[in-house]
């Protein structure tokens, strides 16, 4: 069996496309229900929901094999596992944000908000800015809106959130797509089977 981690939402429910398409499919997966794990025994697979911040977790202590998981998460929890494949789904950038008005003043230590806390340190590290690091969990468009904080470095997709809320890019810090990635033991020890769901993934990557 090929236990399989995927973000629950969106993004997980591509990748299933992506792998039911090719084989990989789960009947049960395709019904309306509040299950989290399924599995199908004669393909050898069995997946399971979990929250997309969770998906390295999972896959770095070999509860799941393989998973799928944005960049931003790779870099934000920097689990210990191989990082195989580039889906080119879920494409978004890490930014920063304000209100459109902000203007830096590097005389004072900058409040940041973000669901991000060491991607966020790392960049103003990178560029010697001093930053208060506020962690907030979601809608953090909202902190620059009420004072309490400047600036907010999140995931943009269409920009939208950030319109409507009155705020705009300053700077992107990177891109994002979604990663396949695999525990490290089970490389090893489930090398052919990994690697044939690798390759049924990569014959679906729409260039
Ligand atoms: C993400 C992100 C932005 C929004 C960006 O939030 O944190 O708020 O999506 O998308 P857009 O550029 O297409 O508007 P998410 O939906 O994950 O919700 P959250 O704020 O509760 O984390």
């Amino acid at each position: 069996m090929l236990n399989v981690a995927l973000p629950k939402g969106r993004l997980g429910e591509k990748v299933y496309s992506m792998l039911s398409e090719s084989g990989y499919s789960c009947r049960e997966m395709e019904e309306d229900s509040r299950k989290l794990t399924f599995e199908n025994k004669e393909r050898g697979v069995r997946y399971f929901w979990v929250k997309p911040s969770d998906v390295g977790i999972y896959v770095e202590r070999g509860a799941a094999d393989v998973g799928v998981l944005g960049k931003d998460i790779l870099v934000e929890y920097m689990p210990d596992v191989y990082e195989l494949l580039d889906l080119g789904i879920g494409k978004c950038r890490m930014c920063v944000a304000a209100k459109k008005d902000f203007r830096d003043n590097t005389e004072k230590t900058l409040r940041v908000a973000t669901k991000f806390p060491k991607t966020a340190m790392d960049y103003y590290s990178g560029i010697d800015r001093d930053i208060d690091i506020i962690k907030l969990n979601g809608s953090i468009e909202i902190a620059p809106l009420l004072g309490l904080a400047d600036v907010i470095v999140d995931i943009v997709e269409t920009g939208k959130t950030l319109k409507e809320n009155n705020l705009e890019v300053k700077k992107e810090i990177m891109d994002i797509s979604a990663r396949f990635i695999c525990n490290k033991v089970s490389y090893q020890f489930k090398n052919e089977e990994v690697k044939k769901m690798e390759n049924a993934l990569k014959q679906r990557i729409v260039q």
